[in-house]
């Protein structure tokens, strides 16, 4: 076996809980990690490309409980549909980290051993606020006792914990980032960061007594490990930390950390100091990007909001939504998603931009030159072909520094606007009416030259964000090469030997009609979101259809339902954590309720007989799969179900008499 002599590039995304589905938020940080490591690869770099599950934790303990299964089934489901995702999107990770492996354990309680060795962890109490939403502590919550991160309702835990001495680190971050200055980016968020440690650091407790679902802590067995100590060191597990020295010294430690903005603080400030406590190298930089919101809102699933990557990719296909998530969002701030703003971009970029310079040029060269794309002939150049050509080395530079500052937007737009200037060129220079003199045949074939020339610029550019279309149109080039191999720093096409012949091609974008394609994309969301009301649809468009609008539906035999419609109805134990009268309305209360794995806000009816002081605390049962409503301009996110005694009547919660833990489910 050969030393790889290749430098290597070593990134990660964040591991996802396994108390949701993925969704599009999910995918947009592997896509961009994944668009990075094709791109290091084509500028040489032996890259390996790390995602995973994080899978312990409250928040997975408890939405376990409330699904009827261990936790470990729990994580096991969740994170084989997170393989499966990535696999149907092509993103193809080099390691998959689960952190309830085996392998994963040992390499947490050995950076903990050293850290404990060197005395930075030590044993003490601890009481306060505890938001499981976020798996953190909280040192100043809201007003009621609200977490300042998600504003949901906090816990009082009192434990004797084991704790990391963080506050023995401030000077070091300090310096860190003063010494480093990318190693937080964008620059906004280290100030941030900056900010945060400058005011001072606590220790932090790095231990659970209160549940089970973790990693056991050295020699100390009722202890598990605090979630996010575990999972931060799922980067180093990855790479072989505890299990396979020779791959740890080679890829340790990463050149680059990938994450949403909302966990910026656990990877530039706790992991960094993780790590000096037990004297292992620091990763080099840690990016924390922005979030896809919708009409300004950020995707979860309370707000029934959540958004899926599967029907964009099955109708466009999975380069169509790479290129809307990376040409759309500029890299570190948040972005709106539209389903509207991706189908103007698929029609206009991609079917009528890329898709159609390759269409154009191609036929061109098959039909007026045989299928032969000529060699270049300087005799023939004018200055408007030789613009042409110095704006490709210009673009071609320019996107090599906007990949290297992750600017991947500006990547696009600089290719973009090269694809703009052929069109524009090939207006002006009219092949079409060239090949009609033959003493015009020298111009016509640089003419189709320079346009081939750029196209081939333009793919090999553009692979990392669009792999697929670029490899077929390659290939529609007359290559028969992967253009993954293809290495970008040597600009390949500066030395191609001219002429050889074209493939067949064939539209790689075909332009979509844009309201069914909406209209495509809209019934998959609403199949993954509730495939049970799908179901309902589905059964109740009758058969005989052929245009496939829905028909009426057929009549019910009786008005008994069967067990299968009961099942459907999601009915949930919840505590009620807070409430407040809605204003304006004399019957509504807007209360937040703990259904387990998440809070929810529900609007109820319930005013009349209750008020808000009366219902904190209590157990009700919550409808918790009922599509979300707006009342009185409040959304509601289920329903609570209570008796109604009549019209004029007041409503008597459903509650239990027995101890029942909120997120169990009624059945
Ligand atoms: N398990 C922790 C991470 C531990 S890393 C050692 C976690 N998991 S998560 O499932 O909540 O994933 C959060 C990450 O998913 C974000 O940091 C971001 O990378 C991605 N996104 C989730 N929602 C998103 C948006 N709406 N928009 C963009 N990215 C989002 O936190």
């Amino acid at each position: 076996m050969t030393a790889n002599t290749k430098p290597k590039f070593y990134l990660t995304t964040p591991i996802y809980y396994v108390n949701a589905r993925p969704h599009l938020g999910h995918t947009y940080t592997t896509v961009v990690a994944d668009t990075i490591a094709r791109h290091k690869k084509m500028c040489g770099y032996d890259v390996i490309f790390l995602t995973g599950t994080d899978e312990h934790g409250q928040k997975v303990e408890r939405a376990a409980k409330a699904a009827g299964v261990t936790p470990q089934e729990f994580a096991d489901r969740i994170s084989a549909e997170y393989r499966a995702l990535w696999q149907e999107l092509d993103l193809p990770f080099d390691r998959f980290i689960r952190t309830t492996e085996p392998r994963h354990e040992r390499a947490v309680q050995m950076l903990c051993r050293k850290a404990q060795d060197r005395g930075y962890i030590y044993k003490g109490g601890y009481e306060g606020q505890y938001c499981v939403f976020d798996e953190m502590y909280v040192d100043e919550p809201l007003p009621g006792n609200l977490c300042p991160e998600c504003k949901r309702p906090t816990e009082r835990v009192r434990e004797e914990n084991y704790f990391f001495k963080l506050s023995a680190f401030q000077d070091r971050l300090l310096e860190l980032y003063e010494k480093q200055p990318d190693f937080v980016q964008p620059e906004t968020r280290r100030n941030e960061v900056l900010a945060f440690v400058r005011g001072g650091l606590r220790d932090l407790s790095i231990s659970r007594t209160s549940f089970k679902w973790g990693i056991p802590f050295p020699a100390d067995e009722k202890h598990i490990f605090y979630v996010w100590y575990d999972a931060l060191t799922s980067y180093m597990t990855g790479v072989g930390y505890a299990d396979d020295e020779v791959q740890f010294e080679r890829y340790w430690p990463a050149d680059l950390h990938l994450v949403g903005k909302e966990i910026l603080r656990f990877h530039a400030v706790y992991w960094p100091a993780f790590l000096m406590a037990a004297d292992e190298p620091l990763p080099k930089r840690i990016f924390a990007h922005g979030w896809w919101l919708f009409a300004d809102e950020k995707m979860s699933k309370s707000r029934g909001n959540m958004q899926y990557p599967q029907p964009i990719a099955r109708v466009l296909g999975v380069d169509a939504l790479r290129y809307f998530l990376l040409r759309e969002m500029v890299f570190g701030q948040d972005g709106n998603f539209s389903r509207d703003a991706l189908l103007t971009r698929y029609n206009a970029d991609l079917a009528n931009g890329l898709g159609n310079l390759a269409s154009r040029t191609l036929t061109m060269i098959q039909t007026y030159l045989g299928g032969r794309v000529p060699a270049r002939n300087p005799n023939e150049e004018n200055d408007r072909d030789r613009e042409v050509a110095a704006l490709k080395e210009t673009v071609c530079e320019e996107v090599s520094g906007y990949y290297d500052s992750y600017d991947f937007s500006r990547v696009l737009d600089s290719i973009w606007g090269l694809i703009a200037e052929v069109d524009k060129y090939l207006v002006e220079f009219q092949p079409w009416v060239l090949v009609k003199e033959k003493s015009k045949w020298g111009r016509l074939e640089t003419v189709l030259y320079t346009a081939y020339d750029v196209l081939s610029a333009v793919v090999c550019l553009t692979h990392p964000v669009i792999p697929h279309a670029t490899q077929k149109i390659w290939e529609q080039l007359g290559h028969s090469t992967k253009l993954e191999t293809q290495s970008l720093s040597q600009a390949w096409w500066k030395e191609h030997k001219h002429p050889f012949q074209i493939g067949a091609s064939e539209a790689v974008f075909p332009r979509v009609d844009k309201k069914e394609a909406f209209e495509r994309i809209e019934a998959m969301e609403d199949e993954i979101r509730n495939p049970a009301a799908a179901h309902v649809a589905a059964a109740g468009a009758g058969a005989g259809s052929p245009s496939g609008s829905p028909a009426s539906p057929a009549a019910p035999a009786s008005n008994k339902i069967g067990i299968e419609d009961f099942a459907k109805v999601e009915m949930r134990v919840g505590v009620v954590k807070s409430a407040e009268r809605v204003a304006g309305a004399d019957k509504l209360l807007k209360l937040l309720v703990d259904i387990g794995d998440e809070v929810r806000q529900v609007v109820a009816g319930i005013a009349v007989a209750y008020t808000p002081e009366e219902v904190i605390g209590k157990k009700v049962v919550v409808v918790a799969n009922l599509a979300p409503r707006k009342l009185r301009g409040v959304e509601s996110n289920g329903m609570i179900v209570a008796a109604s005694t009549g019209p004029d009547g007041k409503p008597v919660l459903c509650t239990f008499t027995e101890d029942v833990p909120p997120g169990a489910r009624l059945k």
